[in-house]
């Protein structure tokens, strides 16, 4: 595959976002839901409208991962959103990370982390944090890879099938070292 680029979005990006993201996200999660109207905002919530309307915040930084100039992934974060465990101030949401099937395992999601955790400490930020559904074994694999440890759990707020809604809340100390596995 055509090496993997990652580059700061801009408001332009904001209708490949919105075909990028609800395929990525249904891709990977659609086992989660029974409820169609639930599944369909959860959709709706990856579409071009919000990502017109995260481009705008002043606390959201967003990064795009391109293979031969086509979008195929996404990065967003929250600067100064707190983390739900430890309350801790200084830190960065890592809200959404997500990448097309295809374009998975060649390194970009490593990549988008990486530009992610450099501009944080740029900003003087001490961590970075996020969370991700207990049943998402190969997300959970990555985030270890990358250096992330578990800071505790929650319950996703959006109704999906019964047993399905544990989270795990993950962070990832700045200039911490990597992880070997
Ligand atoms: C999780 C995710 C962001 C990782 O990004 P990525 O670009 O694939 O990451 P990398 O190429 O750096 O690989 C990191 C590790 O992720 C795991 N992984 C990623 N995709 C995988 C896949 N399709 N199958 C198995 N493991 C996978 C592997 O452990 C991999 O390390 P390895 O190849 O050395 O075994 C990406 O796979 C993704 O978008 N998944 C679907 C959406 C998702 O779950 N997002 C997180 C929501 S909180």
């Amino acid at each position: 595959m055509t090496a993997a680029a990652v580059r700061s979005a801009i408001p332009e990006d904001a209708y490949m976002l919105g075909i990028i993201g609800p395929a990525a996200y249904a891709e990977a999660y659609a086992y989660l839901w029974d409820r169609p109207d639930a599944y369909s905002e959860q959709l709706q919530s990856f579409g071009q409208h919000a990502f017109e309307a995260l481009l705008t915040r002043t606390d959201a930084r967003v990064w795009v991962g391109e293979v031969a100039g086509n979008m195929v992934g996404f990065l967003s974060m929250i600067v100064g959103s707190l983390d739900p465990v430890e309350h801790r101030a200084g830190g960065a949401e890592l809200p959404r990370i997500y990448i097309l099937g295809p374009a998975q395992r060649v390194g970009l999601g490593r990549l988008l982390v990486d530009a992610a955790v450099e501009q944080a400490a740029a900003e003087g930020l001490s961590y970075v944090w996020l969370d991700v559904m207990a049943s998402a074994d190969r997300a959970r694999h990555a985030y270890a890879k990358w250096g992330f440890h578990e800071l505790g759990s929650k319950r996703f707020e959006k109704t999906v099938k019964a047993g399905l809604s544990d989270m795990v809340v993950l962070a990832k100390e700045i200039n911490a070292p990597q992880a070997r596995l």
